[in-house]
């Protein structure tokens, strides 16, 4: 089963690969109609057991550009308020005959018991505090494709801000070394998790010593609903000393590049205006997403190994 639930998972060469695919779905999404048969009578259902805009409407368009069905469980009107466990939700959901599951959850590694529990795929579509492919997926080929290449090699990457909590800095440092780049962590020390020695990164407390020499600034939301109180003094001084500000985007290189995966906290680590930002990959990222989770899904799912069903529109 192809499951997609961590970066470490994949690897080099299916990270590459999926990439190779997504180009593949971008050219089906700029036709007039983009739409392919590829995954008709497959059935890919939602399970979010966490707020999302971007993440679950762009894995339901993905689908659906496919022609798969998709089935969306929302928590707040199922059977979870009447007391149903995970996994009795998870088996019921297969017996109806289920294809893929899309799984968010506040708990680190409920993809790994769900794929215990189905004969279904699993992608995570976000676990705690600690992975998010389809974003690392989707941020890799943003940059990768906006400089005509192919990997990361030789690029100087900081990620700034709440690493801490954040699921997208974990898989985004797995996918940005394993494709060649450099990796800086950007924060203070209390928005750090406990132990990175191993992690194959730099870190740096002074945002504005490396702010002139990265080729890409990737912000992280501070993440209020995940932070027990005291881990910055006050969101004015985070802003201060973490914060995107038009001082700090003057002194970018110009070719430099800024993201984030949204949703933004404007005038906390999103002072500027990104429409002011020259380099601002952030609406790229989206519309990028929905090709990227397109791969993915036809990767997990499809029975044609030859691909034949891309080139086909829909009837
Ligand atoms: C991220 C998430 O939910 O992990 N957002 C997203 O998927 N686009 C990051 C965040 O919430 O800060």
């Amino acid at each position: 089963m192809r499951h997609v639930r961590s970066i470490s998972e994949l690897g080099r060469d299916r990270i590459l690969g999926l990439l190779n695919l997504a180009d593949r779905m971008a050219e089906i999404n700029s036709r007039p109609v983009p739409k392919v048969p590829a995954l008709r009578g497959r059935t890919v259902v939602s399970l979010f057991y966490e707020d999302s805009t971007r993440t679950r409407l762009s894995f339901e368009t993905a689908a659906r550009r496919l022609s798969a069905d998709t089935m969306n469980f929302s928590v707040s009107s199922s059977s979870v308020n009447k007391g149903e466990s995970l996994r009795d939700t998870v088996e019921t959901i297969t017996d109806m005959g289920v294809d893929a599951f899309v799984v968010r959850h506040k708990s680190a590694g409920v993809p790994w018991q769900i794929a215990q529990w189905t004969t279904a795929a699993v992608i995570n579509a976000g676990d705690g505090a600690h992975q998010h492919p389809t974003q690392a997926l989707l941020d890799a080929y943003t940059i990768t494709r906006s400089r005509n290449s192919q990997d990361l090699a030789g690029l100087r990457v900081a990620i700034v801000g709440d690493i801490r909590h954040s699921r997208v800095a974990r898989s985004n440092v797995e996918a940005f070394t394993a494709l060649g780049a450099e990796v800086l962590l950007v924060a203070p020390p209390t928005l750090l998790p406990p132990v990175v020695s191993h992690w194959p990164v730099e870190v740096v407390h002074d945002f504005d010593s490396v702010v002139d020499s990265v080729d890409v600034l990737y912000m992280l939301r501070l993440q209020a609903e995940r932070m027990n109180q005291g881990l910055v003094p006050s969101l004015a001084e985070y802003s201060t000393h973490y914060g995107l500000t038009p001082r700090r985007v003057a002194r970018m290189s110009v070719d430099a590049q800024v993201m984030h995966p949204g949703p933004m906290n404007r005038g906390v680590e999103m002072v500027v205006d990104p429409a002011e930002i020259r380099g601002s990959l952030i609406h790229r990222q989206v519309t990028n997403g929905v090709a990227v989770r397109m791969a993915v899904l036809f990767d997990s799912l499809a029975v044609e190994p030859d691909h034949s069903a891309l080139r086909e529109e829909a009837r």
